[in-house]
């Protein structure tokens, strides 16, 4: 009885089309971005810290970059260029005065991560994305991908540092 009851369950479930998925994990499985066809891979919030940086101006944000283990370990290893399979992630969020961290240290002087903006994506695939050195390119807004004309942006402005294999953060011990 038991047995049929959990079965029924996972039918309903299956036929609604829940999918569950973690929130903490990110956001993933949704539509690929064009130009590259990526996706936001699975687990990506769980990934390793690079470093981090902030932007004054119009993006006024502060960042996170994020590797999966293939590029934690191509870091690590000082290894360039990065292999295969390396994905960079790096996730921005508002910069935002904290009122109630203020208050404690008796002045302004609290700043935190606020609502998120965006996160871009650099996935090595040599073979796929040979006309770019190997970097497939992509962002994404609340999960949804940003558009071809923007992504054509991405790789003349990273080619500065191609001695770097294109990328410019560098490992913060
Ligand atoms: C105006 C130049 C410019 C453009 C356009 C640009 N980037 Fe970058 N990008 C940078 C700089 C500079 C950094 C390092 C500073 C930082 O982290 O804020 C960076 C950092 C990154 C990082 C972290 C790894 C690294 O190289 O440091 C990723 C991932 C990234 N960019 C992806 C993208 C994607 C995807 C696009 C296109 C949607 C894009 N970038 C467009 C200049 C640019």
């Amino acid at each position: 009885m038991k047995r049929i009851v959990f079965m029924l369950i996972a039918a309903v479930i299956l036929a609604c089309g829940v999918v569950f998925t973690n929130p903490a994990a990110g956001r993933a499985n949704e539509k690929a971005a064009p130009t590259y066809g990526i996706k936001l891979p699975p687990g990506y919030r769980d990934w390793k810290l690079i470093s981090v940086a902030h932007e004054e101006g119009q993006l006024n944000d502060i960042r996170a970059i994020l590797g999966n283990n293939i590029a934690i370990k191509a870091y690590r290893d000082e290894r360039l260029p990065f292999p295969d399979g390396t994905i960079i992630a790096r996730l921005a969020w508002r910069y935002v005065p904290s009122e109630e961290n203020n208050r404690v240290f008796g002045r302004p002087q609290s700043f935190l991560a606020g609502p998120p903006t965006n996160v871009q994506l650099m996935v090595k695939d040599s073979k796929k994305y040979a006309a770019t050195d190997g970097w497939g390119d992509a962002q994404f807004e609340d999960g949804k991908p940003d558009d071809t004309a923007l992504l054509k942006t991405c790789f003349p402005c990273h080619e500065p540092v191609k001695a770097r294999d294109f990328v410019f953060t560098r490992y913060a011990r």
